[in-house]
Parts: C-alpha cells; structure tokens; sequence
C-alpha cells in the first residue's frame, strides 16, 4: 500500500490521540508536528517521537512531505489553518469544531469542494463499534419508529472557579462554550445513531461561575489548576445547558451538557426510544449496548465481534471480554478517513459511516448557533436553517 505522510498542528491534550491512531494503521508516516513557536515545534516533536518540529503551521503546510494536515488547535485557529492547508491542495482533519461560526465553516466546505481534497471533521464516537451496530440495527427497524431521543454529555473538569480554558473565551473557543466544545457531540451522535436531522430547538443556557481564576500563563485542557499566577475574569459562555429538540420525522428529544458536574467525567448517554424498544449507549461503558422491551425482558449486549452486525463489525478489533476505548474509537475514525485516501477516493464518492465530513461540521456550527439564537429570545423553539 502507498505510503501517506500526516502532519500534526496543535499539539496539547487531543492533538497526540491523532497521531497515536495514525501510527497504528500502518501506512501513515507522521513527518511533522507544528507548535506556534520554534521552540514548542521542537519541543513537542522530540516529546512525540516526530521527526520534524515546525514553528509555524504554514511551515507543515508547506512541507511536501505531508500530504494530510490534522488541525488540534484552539478553536479561533481552526479556520485560517484549515483555510491555508486547503490552498496548498493538502488532504485535512479537522478536530471539531469546523470553525468558529457556520459562516466561517460554510466558507471551508466551499474552499474544500474547490481544493478537490478529502476533508472530514473528527466526531470520534462514531467510531465506536456498538455506535455503529445501534445504528445499523436502528437503520433494519428494530426499535420501530424513533419517537424520542434523550440523553446528556456531562463533565467535571471546568467546576471550581480556579478551573480555566481557552473554551471559556468567547475570542478563543466561540459563541458558546458547553453546547459547541461537546453538545456538539451529543447532537452529532444523535443524528448519526437515529439517521433522524434536528430540525428545531429550544435552549436554556447558564453560566454557572460568571468569575474564574484565569491563569496567567498557559494551560493545556483536562491539566489541573496550579499554583500559579492568577487574574479574576469574567465569564459570558455557558457552562450549563439543556435544549429540547424536534427531529425531521416528528420525534422529541432532550439533552443536558455541562462541565460543572461532579463526579461525570466524560459521560455521553444517549437513549433512543422507539415504537417497539429502545437502545441507550453510555460512553463510560461502551463496551455495552442496552436494548429496553416492553414484553420481554431487557437485554445488555457486550461487544463482541461475533455479535456485532455486518457494517459494525469491522470497528471491533478485539475479541469479546477484552474492553476497547476511546482511543480505538478514535483510530477507527482515522481508519476509514485513511483507508479513503489511500483508495485514491475523494468526495462526493461513498465514504465510510464513522467519517463525518466538513458539512456534518458546518451543520454542527448551525445546530450550536440556532440553540444560543432560541436562549437568547427567551428560550423560545427556533427552526434550524442549514
Ligand atoms: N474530538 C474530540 O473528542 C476532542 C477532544 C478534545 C479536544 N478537541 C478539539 O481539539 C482542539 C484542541 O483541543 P485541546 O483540548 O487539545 O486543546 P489544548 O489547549 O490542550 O491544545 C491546543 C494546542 O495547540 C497549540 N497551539 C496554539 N496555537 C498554535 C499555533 N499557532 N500553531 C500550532 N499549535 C498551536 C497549543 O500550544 C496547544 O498545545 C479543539 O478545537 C477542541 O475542540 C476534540
């Protein structure tokens, strides 16, 4: 198989997940990673194992050794990284969000059909295995009609109020913080799993801690708070949200998100409630898929190769009993998104269920935008214009 060179911009807590699942497939060379000066390029590449160190994205970009470019960077840097990479002719993975604002990412989805090249954005629970075997069994009938999609996305890690990110930052993560950095994860879950469209919403969103203790220096996402310098800073984004949802075939829903819940670590459950039975995954268990009867008892269904259906099976990659995780969910993402390039495929041909492409990132930027649209009129159902 022809060899493919990824290289790696934005390396902090997610960035070194893309290139641990790129290495694994096998054909993926990892010639560079790019920090936002000299000596972080350097610094990060020795610490990755990275043969190249680049201060600059531009550089990566420029380098004709990498022919697919992942963008981990803060969101405000998305586009215009994305954007330059694009120019170049260059494949792209975008970490999500695509962008800041859906204006931004309608304008990458167009650069991207110019540019010719594969781009996809990294919804990475849909590489789970039992992700992908609800939704082919959703897809067969088995739980009837979706009548109602429930659920939460819920974290600890932003609850005290000397617990800072750049997500905080409207100039730096975006309009909204809970809802976009992972309600856009729920809500692309969602989607994917029930093969349904939200098409309406009605938000309620809070800022629990309107001050926090912002550190002077930097600070990588998930790093603990330190004892370093501090300055006391207003907070406008939300930390706390709930939103009901209408879907295109008359189905409700309602999700929470928020970083401010003790004890919830990166709790993902969706539920889907159907004519006949229901099917929930939780992420903190995924290795488990819970399917609700009314006439007979409930089952839980262990992944299992041998018990995953045609279409989902190729995502497990481990006998049954032996757990797989987020990081094997991520490098499924990365297999099809590869296994795509290296078939010489570009868009619009078919393309594997767990690649979310650039206009699943701008429908994402859309969704967020309308359910802080509907906070702001009062918390009033809003229709979804993609
Ligand atoms: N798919 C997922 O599940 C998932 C998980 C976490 C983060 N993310 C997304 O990934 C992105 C990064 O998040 P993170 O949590 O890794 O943040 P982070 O702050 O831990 O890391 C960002 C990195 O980018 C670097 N950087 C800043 N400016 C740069 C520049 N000009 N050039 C090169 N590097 C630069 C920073 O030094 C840092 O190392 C965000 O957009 C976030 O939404 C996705």
């Amino acid at each position: 198989m022809r060899r493919i060179g990824m290289g790696l911009v934005g390396a902090g807590f997610v960035g070194p997940h893309h290139i641990d699942a790129v290495r694994r497939l096998g054909f993926v060379d990892v010639v560079a990673v790019a920090g936002s000066n000299d000596e972080s390029g350097r610094q990060k590449a020795q610490t990755l194992g990275v043969p190249k160190g680049y201060g600059s994205y531009q550089a990566l970009i420029d380098d004709p050794n990498v022919q697919v470019v992942h963008n981990a960077t803060p969101n405000y840097l998305h586009y215009e990284v994305t954007s330059a990479a694009l120019a170049k002719g260059k494949h792209v993975v975008s970490d999500k969000p695509l962008a800041m604002t859906a204006a931004q990412s309608k304008r990458l989805v167009d650069e991207a059909r110019r540019a010719g090249v594969v781009t996809a954005v990294t919804f990475n629970y849909r590489g789970n295995p039992l992700v992908q075997h609800a939704r082919q069994t959703i897809a067969r009938g088995d739980i009837g009609t979706p009548r109602f999609l429930h659920g939460y996305y819920i974290q600890d890690w932003l609850l005290n109020e000397t617990d800072y990110s750049w997500r905080l930052d409207p100039d730096k993560g975006g309009a909204s913080s809970a809802l976009g950095d992972i309600g856009s994860h729920w809500c692309d879950l969602a989607q994917h799993m029930s093969g349904l469209t939200i098409t309406h919403v009605l938000g309620d969103i809070t800022t629990t801690l309107p001050k926090r203790k912002k550190p002077r220096g930097s600070r990588e996402a998930f790093a603990a708070a330190g004892s370093g310098d501090t300055e006391t800073v207003d907070i406008t984004v939300e930390d706390l949200a709930s939103v009901l949802v209408r879907f295109d075939n008359g189905a409700k829903g309602t999700f929470s998100v928020g970083q401010v819940c003790p004890g919830h670590k990166n709790d993902l459950v969706l539920e889907i409630c159907g004519s006949a039975s229901s099917v929930k995954w939780r992420q903190e268990q995924q290795n488990e898929l819970w399917f609700g009867h009314r006439d007979r008892a409930n089952e839980i269904l262990q992944k299992d190769p041998s018990l995953i259906v045609d279409g989902a099976r190729q995502y497990a990659h481990l006998p049954g009993g032996h757990q797989e995780a987020w990081a094997d969910a991520f490098c499924n993402l990365m297999r099809d998104i590869y296994g795509f390039i290296a078939a010489g495929k570009k868009p619009p041909d078919a393309h594997p269920p767990a690649f979310a492409t650039f206009e699943d990132g701008y429908r994402a930027n859309v969704l967020i935008e309308t359910m802080l649209e509907s906070a702001k009129k009062g918390s009033v159902w809003t229709k979804v214009s993609y």
